[in-house]
């Protein structure tokens, strides 16, 4: 498997057709993994996690069943459900797709190719039922109705992430990850708040509507605060579903900042479409804020 693991840590070869099918059963809500190309793989001796991804991972067949999650402990709950909602707001708010290189020809169309009209419906309702639904069913797992929604909304941002892309959030995630061992869910949602807030000035509008469908009041609000009640209805959120405030209590301490944010850097292939250039220095602002909430 290592062969097709991008290099240093793999062979970097392409993921050969082998003309089976793949078949998706989605036992948690929250990575999207039924509708993308992705494949995550744990390498512990390393201490890694690395990822995989191909056309050729795309699954022929998809059981997105919300009975099969019915016994996730609560804090899987609201980590991999954490994931699904960055997932929705990463696609929500990433580059559009004529802000990126035109393909040649429609087999040249890339994966993460930027936000369309199209994904915006798939985001959209896709933080709607995340975010009307998380505290449901962390509360009361057998809450099927909302562990529909959860299973739904999971899908909904695996196909709006798959299409338009993601951004700084899962770029800076991994690296944090990686270091302290730390969930994919919980760490995205330490730091999603911080990346909303450095983007906001990029479309006010979209954070806006993000605050409205998490339902906050942005009537007659300036612009500026929009992007704020957006980052704090995230910050709510994740705080009533027990997720941990902030990088701090992940164990992420002030001088691991510089060394995370040149790792960051490394991984242009989500960096790229973050809607709001980031450099170095902006990553490591990114972090700061991310510790002292
Ligand atoms: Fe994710």
């Amino acid at each position: 498997m290592l062969d097709y693991v991008a290099p240093p840590v793999g062979g970097g070869d392409p993921v050969p057709d082998a003309e089976m099918t793949v078949a998706a059963v989605p036992t948690t809500a929250g990575t999207g993994s039924e509708s993308s190309p992705a494949a995550v793989i744990s390498l512990p001796d390393r201490e890694l996690k690395v990822g995989i991804s191909s056309r050729h991972l795309y699954p022929d067949l998809a059981v997105v069943d919300p009975l099969l999650t019915v016994s996730l402990p609560p804090a899987v709950t609201a980590a991999s459900g954490m994931d699904a909602l960055t997932h929705a707001v990463e696609a929500y708010t990433t580059r559009r797709f004529d802000a990126k290189p035109v393909p040649e020809t429609a087999a040249d169309r890339p994966d993460y190719g930027g936000r369309t009209a199209v994904t915006d419906m798939y985001a959209e309702r896709a933080i709607e039922l995340v975010g009307g639904s998380l505290r449901r069913a962390v509360n009361n797992g057998e809450d099927v109705d909302a562990r529909r929604d959860m299973s739904l909304g999971s899908l909904l941002a695996g196909m709006a992430f798959t299409n338009a892309g993601l951004g700084a959030t899962h770029a800076m995630a991994y690296p944090v990850a990686g270091e302290n061992h730390t969930p994919h869910g919980v760490t995205v949602a330490a730091l999603l708040p911080s990346v909303m807030r450095y983007n906001a000035p990029t479309a006010f509008d979209r954070y806006g509507r993000i605050a409205e469908i998490l339902g906050e009041s942005v009537d007659g609000v300036a612009d500026r605060e929009k992007g704020e009640r957006a980052a704090s209805a995230v910050e709510r959120l994740a705080d009533d579903v027990g997720i941990p405030p902030g990088l701090t209590e992940l164990g992420v301490e002030e001088s691991d900042v510089p060394r995370l944010a040149e790792k960051t850097e490394e991984i242009q292939r989500l960096l790229v479409g973050n809607p709001r250039r980031v450099d170095r220095e902006d990553l490591e602002g990114i972090f700061r804020d991310a510790l002292r909430r």
